[in-house]
């Protein structure tokens, strides 16, 4: 099995408020508040794109893991909003951060993107293969947020959290994953134009095609049943109890969400990480950023199990089960 050996993670210094939000769209700092817990949000400058959140969350946890960058053999970045549709953010991240020429690649899960990574990393390191993976999530979602729907502009922000993985024989590490994905619901939440049904064209962009289309609330139907019972059912397979878990770390895309599924998985709110109200939904970041702000504050320490649960475009969603 693998285990984290070290977390890291960087968010941009601007903050847009929901007060700035007042005075770009149609809407109030207590709706905002009430309906989904985002108090503000972290916006990338201009001069940063993905890969430079990347690569700042990235050296921060080979740091913490006291290895050199020629240790690093495998690298994954889970991101939707990747700096260009090709060559992928990893070979970007991998030649900036200055690591040998290893496995890297980028992975499309949206919300969930950084468990399947994740899952993927492990399995890699199961294999025998790999010794030291670098797993970042790293999203500016604001680059493809429009601007001028506010029933989905106040919820997106730009961050990255990341985490080293190496091979552990101790009882640590990774108990388990589940995975899942479905395409039938992939109009609900989607980006429609850049890809290949839909090229750039001056059409597409004057449709506002090339930005977050969403159909909230019936997102917000299915991600919490989802979640649940996912978790629930990873927590079955390895006979573990809802009171064994320290931490519950799910994604991070409405307050409502996570206190649905904190109440179907019976684990009090004072054991679920919250960060939704400072940063937004970051897509695949969000469990990252909380993941190394729960390691760096002491809320979770060696030891620990703790469960990671996200939900998100695809659909795909999915949980992990692992001890510290
Ligand atoms: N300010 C003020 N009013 C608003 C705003 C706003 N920003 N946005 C919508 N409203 C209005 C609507 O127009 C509607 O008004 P009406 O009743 O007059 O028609 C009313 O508020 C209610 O709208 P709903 O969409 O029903 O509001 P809801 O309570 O569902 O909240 C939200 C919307 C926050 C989007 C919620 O549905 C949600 O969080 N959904 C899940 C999102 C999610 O999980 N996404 C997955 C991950 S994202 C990813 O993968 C990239």
């Amino acid at each position: 099995m693998s285990r984290i050996v070290s977390t890291g993670s960087y968010v941009p210094e601007k903050i847009l408020t929901n007060f700035d939000l007042e005075k770009m769209v149609d809407t109030s700092n207590e709706w905002i508040m009430t309906r989904t817990g985002i108090k503000e949000r972290r916006i990338a400058s201009a001069e940063q794109a993905t890969s430079d959140l990347a690569i700042e969350a990235g050296r921060q946890a080979i740091e913490r893991a006291g290895c050199s960058k020629e240790e690093v053999d495998l690298l994954i970045i889970a991101t939707i909003t990747p700096d260009m549709l090709f060559p992928s953010t990893a070979c970007i991240v991998q030649h900036k951060l200055g690591l040998k020429q290893i496995a890297a690649f980028d992975l499309s899960a949206a919300c969930a993107g950084f468990i399947y990574s994740l899952a993927t990393a492990d399995t890699l390191i199961n294999s025998g293969g790999y010794k030291c993976a670098l797993v970042i999530a790293s999203e500016t979602l604001t680059r493809i947020t429009d601007w001028q729907d506010r029933s989905s502009c106040v919820l997106f922000g730009d961050g990255a959290g990341a985490c080293v993985l190496k091979p552990d024989d101790d009882n640590a590490g990774f108990i388990g994953f589940d995975l899942h994905a479905d395409g039938k619901y992939g109009d609900l939440l989607y980006q429609p134009a850049g890809g290949s049904r839909l090229p750039a064209s001056h059409e597409t962009v004057n449709a506002r095609q090339h930005t977050i289309q969403m159909k909230g609330n019936e997102v917000f139907k299915v991600s919490i049943n989802s979640m649940a019972d996912s978790a629930e059912s990873l927590l079955d397979k390895h006979k573990v109890k809802p009171e064994d878990i320290a931490l519950v770390i799910p994604h991070q895309a409405n307050l409502r969400i996570i206190r649905g599924l904190a109440k179907k998985l019976t684990i009090p709110m004072a054991r679920v990480a919250v960060n939704i109200d400072r940063y937004g939904n970051m897509s695949a970041a969000t469990v990252a950023v909380a993941l190394d702000e729960a390691v760096q504050s002491g809320r979770v320490k060696q030891g620990d199990l703790i469960l990671l649960v996200a939900f998100g475009g695809g659909f795909t969603w999915g949980s992990a089960l692992v001890r510290l």
